[in-house]
């Protein structure tokens, strides 16, 4: 065991704010390291298997650097490349893999996937994404706001658009580091109630504000990062059309941003879709640090990785 709180990365509930702050200090050293030609080969001779049962540009490609990076490897896994896909369990699955590698990323769809990994696995397990969260994603995140903003407490984020797996991580995170985040979602769009709940509680220990709201122009009104993610996620595709019918009022655009403060920064976790959950004049604007935010991915990773499974 590493003496994790939880030893394994599933949502950022994992972590105790703690522990964040230590990643996030280790992934600041380890972006500087690895800039200035020195990189730290802290995973030398360590594997990362990584399942996916959904696509992934950035989650795939981020880690799988980031392990070389570190002196490490990974292998990238697809589910009908192996005997899972013709119903070997997972629960086996997990103790083949812990037997031959050193750590296991996956990205699925039910949440309870991923728990049922770590379950049986005596490896630290990543989420890579599930319907339910998107936790290497919001850590991320907040290394670019903290590299951007200079702090993260106090911070006011500003999130518009879908109750999803983007925004439970972005709750977490904004609660373990005492950020006041503003959620604004359509109704029926509802972040689950119960990750809302727990990101309050401990908001009580942070100092942090966690607010919901059905108006785009409240959440956005003085904030220091504008957030939005896709109308329709991975696995959504059927329901597009009524998606954009119930989300047109949500669109990032000029108009929106201008009620943030002159100096916020527009993030968004990509792939975007311009013209849909945000305009291309700002993803594509002066306040947009999108493939920053992208990019970083690597750095926060990295350190996450060190902290699991160095
Ligand atoms: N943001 C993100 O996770 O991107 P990918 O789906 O490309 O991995
Ligand atoms: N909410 C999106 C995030 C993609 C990185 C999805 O689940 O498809």
């Amino acid at each position: 065991s590493n003496g994790l709180k939880a030893g394994h990365c599933l949502t950022l509930a994992d972590f105790s704010p703690q522990e964040i702050e230590s990643i996030l200090t280790l992934a600041k050293r380890l972006k500087k390291s690895q800039e200035e030609g020195t990189p730290e080969r802290l995973l030398e001779g360590k594997t990362l298997a990584m399942i996916f049962d959904k696509p992934s540009t950035r989650t795939r490609v981020s880690f799988e650097a980031g392990m070389v990076q570190l002196g490490g490897a990974a292998l990238v896994l697809h589910r009908n490349e192996l005997q899972l896909g013709r119903g070997e369990s997972l629960a086996d699955t997990a103790r083949i893999l812990s037997g031959y590698v050193d750590g296991v990323l996956i990205r699925t769809g039910a949440h309870a996937i991923v728990e049922e990994l770590a379950a049986h696995a005596s490896i630290p397990v990543i989420n890579g994404l599930t319907d339910g969260h998107h936790p290497s994603q919001a850590l991320s995140d907040l290394f670019t706001l903290q590299e951007k903003k200079g702090k993260l407490k106090g911070l006011k984020l500003a999130y518009v658009g879908d109750g999803n797996n983007m925004l439970h991580s972005l709750l977490q995170g904004a609660a373990a580091t005492g950020m006041h985040i503003v959620a604004s979602v359509p109704e029926g769009y509802e972040p689950a109630a119960d990750v809302v709940a727990e990101a309050r509680q401990l908001a009580q220990e942070t100092g942090a504000k966690v607010e919901l709201t059905h108006s785009p122009k409240e959440a956005v009104t003085e904030a220091d990062a504008v957030y939005t993610d896709v109308w329709a996620s991975m696995g959504q595709e059927e329901e597009k059309a009524k998606r954009e019918k119930d989300f047109t009022a949500f669109q990032v655009d000029q108009a929106l941003m201008a009620l943030a403060k002159p100096d916020a920064i527009f993030m968004h976790c990509l792939p975007a879709y311009r013209g849909l959950e945000v305009s291309a004049e700002v993803l594509d604007g002066p306040q947009s640090i999108v493939f920053e935010q992208a990019a970083n991915r690597l750095h926060a990773q990295k350190a996450l990785m060190v902290t699991l499974m160095g």
